[in-house]
């Protein structure tokens, strides 16, 4: 019987998924604005025989809002500039960049996929994102968002004109060398997951537990057969960062190191800025401010009000709440053990129908990239549920997806 292969994403944001990796010892934070960093990251996400990189896109000024984001370090640059030049360093590795439908054009994404498609030589893909942060309006002269169902319903109207003027470059020849970039998306609610279903060929997800990857995956193959898609031809790819070690004390011992970087502080800038609302004036031993939170926050109140209700309820103080949402940031699964065991786990979940494979988002980086790639990849291999080589050249044979139809076939 053929084994189910994993897939691997690298989502490799500033220095690691957690907001002090900055600080561990193994990493790089004056690598991230240096082509070097890039170019070793490169080579080693490909050693890894990753499907692709990904980065996100960054189109809210920091620190609007009265917000105070001074230490924290999230730096980014734009991605598709970044991930053309990584390009130049690696020869199979997918390069997905992201791209807001709401303050794009489509014919000026088409444009910059098409060179980027050409300058990858078939390797680019696509996260479609509709810009959810309320600091990205200003940038662009609005006041507001758009609501998220009208965001939604552009970026269909987007993604659809954006595939006409590529099936026209097709038309026109040469043709571009996946015909298309591999679309990709990361809808959770209602209109996104419809989007995703309707769109995607790639979706990315939290899921923090084997059974919330389960549902979401249960969830997004029906809506996708439910459009007339065959759901075979969208991988789902949940998040996971992990904290090895080499036997389950030591890597318990390596998690606690990293929290133990947090300082108070630090994790209130930290809820100040995933809550939209400065909470660096409040009293951190005094229970969560929540009616000030849900006054002043820029995000939907109503999404606010569904994270705090529990603390509302308990009355747990700022600097718990603060200290708790920095262990268990964005509700991504965090693995803490040994690599054999994080081997065994991916399998389980892979084999469970939980995911096809999962984006690994490195707690800090480049040393947990190393060590994942150095421990847990050879582990996959020799169970047989890892590639040891990349199938061809192009993103959609390194999924295993079909080539995209020719325009004029
Ligand atoms: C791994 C991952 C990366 C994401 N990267 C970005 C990004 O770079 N820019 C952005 O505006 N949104 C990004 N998002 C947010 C999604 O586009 C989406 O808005 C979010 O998952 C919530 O879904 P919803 O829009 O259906 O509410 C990302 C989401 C995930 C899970």
């Amino acid at each position: 019987m053929m084994t189910k292969q994993i897939h691997l994403w690298a989502f490799l944001q500033g220095i690691g998924f957690y907001p002090t990796g900055w600080k561990h010892p193994r990493a790089r934070p004056e690598g991230v604005f240096s082509m070097d960093y890039y170019r070793s990251v490169a080579k080693l996400v490909e050693k890894g025989r990753f499907d692709a990189i990904v980065f996100g896109d960054q189109l809210q000024s920091r620190g609007a809002g009265g917000r105070t984001p001074e230490r924290m370090a999230m730096p980014t640059l734009d991605p598709v500039s970044l991930l053309t030049a990584m390009s130049a360093v690696t020869e199979h590795v997918g390069l997905v960049a992201t791209i807001s439908t709401t303050y794009n054009t489509p014919e000026m994404l088409a444009e910059r996929f098409a060179a980027m498609e050409r300058i990858t030589g078939g390797r680019s893909g696509w996260n479609i994102v509709t810009s959810a942060h309320p600091d990205t309006a200003p940038n662009f002269g609005e006041a507001e968002l758009p609501p998220k169902d009208t965001r939604y319903s552009h970026a269909a109207e987007v993604v659809d004109k954006a595939c006409e003027l590529w099936a026209a470059m097709d038309r026109a020849g040469p043709r571009l060398p996946q015909g298309r970039p591999v679309l990709v998306q990361a809808g959770q609610s209602p209109a996104g997951r419809d989007f995703a279903a309707r769109t995607a060929e790639a979706i990315f997800c939290p899921a923090a537990s084997i059974e919330a990857g389960i549902d979401f995956r249960n969830d997004l193959r029906s809506r996708i057969a439910g459009l007339g898609r065959n759901p075979d031809g969208t991988r789902i790819m949940p998040g996971l960062s992990c904290v090895l070690g080499g036997s389950e004390e030591e890597a318990k011992a390596n998690h606690k190191a990293i929290m133990d970087l947090a300082d108070v502080a630090l994790a209130i800038e930290y809820l100040s800025e995933s809550l939209c609302c400065d909470l660096t004036p409040f009293d951190p031993e005094a229970p969560l401010p929540v009616a000030a939170i849900i006054a002043n926050t820029l995000l939907p109140k109503s999404d606010v009000e569904r994270m705090v209700a529990s603390a509302a309820e308990k009355g747990t103080s700022l600097r718990d709440y603060a200290m708790n949402f920095m262990l268990h940031p964005r509700g991504h699964n965090v693995f803490i053990g040994t690599p054999e065991q994080m081997a065994d786990m991916m399998i389980s979940w892979r084999d469970a129908g939980a995911c096809d494979g999962f984006t690994l988002q490195p707690s800090y980086m480049p040393g947990g990239l190393e060590d994942f790639v150095g421990e847990v990849v050879p582990i996959l291999q020799k169970k047989g549920r890892y590639r040891t080589e990349y199938p061809g050249n192009s993103l959609r044979e390194t999924l295993g997806l079909p080539a995209f139809a020719r325009a004029d076939a």
